[in-house]
């Protein structure tokens, strides 16, 4: 495994000066975890985190799966991301905003903290949020989006992004689930030099449902005409004139959740991830610090959006808890051109860059030389994030951006884990291309067996997290035994469940972890995570469909593609099925889970007892040669017809 791979050593002028400067201290660090769990996470607890009361337990264990930590204490992640830094740093950027068409906007932390209280009194006072209420956004990347988090946090509500991509049947779901209050979105904003519309998409999910929202919140930002529910809907930009500057913030409790994401999982609807306030914030900040190793002049940009945790842990908490500077961009990398993206990093001298292996590889395809155009000496660490990224991708990154002296981090993190768990330190770690090399201090990832058995160098094991950390997920709102069963029903350790990642992964005679992918039923197309049984049922809701399978195939820009088998009812005939579907995934889910291939098919692969061997349909749709045994299905020559329509695709 991997022992031909070339190492990368840091660079050791950046390593001089890193907070994390060699392995030693990797280690000093790991091995003070190992001995003493409890001890290490409570000191920095109590470095990291401005306490209004404290806490009095570290962990507590007794309702395992159900952790709590820093049980008692009470904090306020807007204060930990803003009021404690307008000491000295309130005129400090801390939002450095570049809109679609380039006009660029810095928000410094005193002007962040009044737009943020300004936007907790409108909905504390007008909107009657109070702590515990479930505010949901459908935003654009624009800066309001970030007020509008903190507002919250500010006042205890929780808040739950659904990302901008996904449809009004998707949006009215997810308000359903966590019973919303109140939408913030905006009337839209601007994309490749083009207004967009949000709000109309909010309109269609709350005609269709969606009945415990009393209001609409709507920010003016591309001024198109949107249509206007009296009573229900509001106007941002008219009502926060007149908010009093000065919102006291709530004592949250530790336990008390920060937010809810919606995630794809392998089975039925997304899951409400749940996460805490105190330990959310802390490995929030933790990571921001030794990860990326940001320096109080660094300009730090993340191009996730925000509606995925990339977006909520990197561009909003992580940064602002660590008082950095943080780029937020309304557009796309890839316009006006392929050089939009460097030109940013050359305009604002940005010194960490953080994208996904897709962008990655859009960039090096658009635009292979674009980035020798553009003075880039500013940047230190570039950090990928979300899929695998291939070797290819990752040298051109290497030398071509990063003109071979910038450590890459390839961050392996979940939804679910709240913030990195396993990933080079750009000053310490000997990199291995495509590798996420080792897991962070605090952090136990180990390759095992579903009973715990260690795998061996060079075998695929399951890629599970043996000890709770801070930053875990705490519930999936509303569904406590699916939480359980999710996440702790597929691998023990010393007879204790443990939690199970739904990644493979494999150590090499380094002791450096490698992610092989998803060993469960869940596709990661340009970095978007999506179950194929969600796929799937969205697709059943088309009466002429008797039956359906999705797998997912390699693509050589997004990583993986939807490939989607029908089997119509019988006395039925589509001519135009692909189009019919995917227009039907676009209102279901978002254009986000549009398929590249849909193929009708007589009948799927089943063993006897009616099982989909969705291996020989993966095979399939790859082109593979079939080396499984086929003698045992239901109907062996399906699979021969199965693969002339592949063919044909
Ligand atoms: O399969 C892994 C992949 O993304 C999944 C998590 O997706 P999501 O919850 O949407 O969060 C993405 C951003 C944190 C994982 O189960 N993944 C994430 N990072 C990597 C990765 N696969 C390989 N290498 C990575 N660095």
């Amino acid at each position: 495994m991997s022992t031909d791979k070339k190492i990368y050593q840091p660079n050791p002028t950046f390593a001089k000066d890193a907070v994390i400067p060699s392995m030693d201290d990797y280690w000093k660090l790991q091995n003070r975890a190992i001995e003493d769990y409890e001890g290490f996470w409570q000191a920095f607890a109590d470095e990291k985190i401005d306490w209004l009361s404290a806490y009095n337990k570290v962990l507590d264990e007794s309702e395992a799966p159900f952790y709590k930590w820093f049980t008692e204490g009470r904090l306020n992640v807007s204060n930990q991301c803003i009021d404690r830094h307008l000491a000295d740093k309130a005129h400090k950027t801390a939002i450095l905003f570049e809109g679609d068409r380039g006009e660029v906007e810095y928000i410094s932390y005193a002007q962040l903290s009044l737009h943020v209280n300004k936007m907790a009194n409108l909905l504390r006072h007008e909107f009657n949020v109070t702590k515990g209420d479930r505010v949901v956004l459908y935003m654009p990347m624009i800066p309001e989006a970030a007020y509008a988090m903190l507002a919250c946090a500010r006042i205890g509500a929780i808040h739950s992004i659904v990302f901008g991509g996904f449809s009004a049947e998707a949006l009215k779901d997810r308000i359903e689930d966590a019973e919303a209050k109140i939408v913030i979105t905006a009337d839209g904003a601007y994309r490749k030099g083009k207004p967009y519309m949000l709000k109309q998409v909010v309109d269609d999910a709350l005609d269709q449902g969606g009945d415990s929202i009393e209001a609409v919140l709507v920010v003016k930002r591309n001024n198109e005409p949107t249509k206007w529910v009296e009573g229900r809907d509001h106007n941002y930009n008219e009502l926060i004139v007149s908010q009093h500057a000065e919102c006291p913030f709530e004592a949250m409790e530790s336990e008390d959740p920060l937010f809810l994401l919606y995630t794809s999982g392998s089975t039925g609807k997304p899951k409400g991830v749940q996460h805490s306030t105190a330990g959310y914030i802390l490995w929030a900040q933790m990571t921001m610090e030794w990860v990326f190793d940001v320096r109080d002049d660094d300009i730090f940009w993340c191009t996730a959006d925000i509606g995925w945790i990339t977006g909520h842990t990197y561009i909003i908490y992580g940064p602002l808890a660590a008082g950095t500077t943080t780029v937020m961009f309304e557009g796309v990398p890839t316009y006006p051109d392929a050089g939009r993206a460097w030109k940013m990093v050359q305009d604002h001298k940005i010194t960490q860059f953080y994208t996904a292996p897709t962008a990655i590889r859009v960039l090096h395809k658009m635009g292979e030389h674009e980035p020798k155009k553009y003075d880039l000496s500013s940047l230190k660490v570039l950090g990928t994030v979300g899929e695998p990224i291939d070797p290819p991708a990752w040298e051109w990154y290497y030398e071509t951006v990063g003109n071979s002296h910038c450590a890459i981090v390839d961050t392996w993190w979940q939804t679910e884990t709240g913030g990195h768990m396993i990933s080079p330190l750009p000053g310490a770690t000997p990199i291995k291309p495509a590798c996420a090399t080792f897991a962070l201090p605090g952090i136990i990832a180990e390759i095992i067996d579903p009973d715990g058995t260690p795998k061996e160098v060079g075998e695929t094991g399951l890629l599970c997290i043996t000890k709770p950390w801070p930053a875990m997920i705490r519930n999936i709102w509303g569904d406590p035994e699916r939480y359980v069963k999710a996440y702790f029903g597929d691998a023990v350790k010393d007879g204790k469940p443990v939690y199970f990642s739904g990644d493979g992964a494999v150590l090499d005679e380094d002791g450096y972890i490698t992610i092989t992918g998803r060993v469960d039923d869940v596709i990661n197309v340009s970095g978007h995570r999506m179950g194929t049984a969600e796929i799937e049922a969205a697709v059943k809701r088309d009466d002429t469909v008797a039956e359906v399978a999705v797998v997912g195939r390699p693509h050589d820009i997004k990583g993986e593609s939807i490939f989607i088998y029908i089997v119509l009812k019988e006395g039925h005939i589509n001519l135009d099925i692909k189009n019919h579907i995917n227009e039907l995934l676009a209102t279901e889910i978002g254009n986000i889970a549009k398929a590249d291939h849909i193929i009708e098919v007589p009948g799927l692969p089943k063993t006897r007892s009616g099982k989909i061997m969705r291996r020989i349909l993966r095979s399939v749709a790859k082109h593979e040669e079939i080396t499984q045994d086929i003698s045992t299905l239901e109907d062996p020559s399906i699979v021969e017809q199965i693969i002339t329509k592949a063919r044909e695709a």
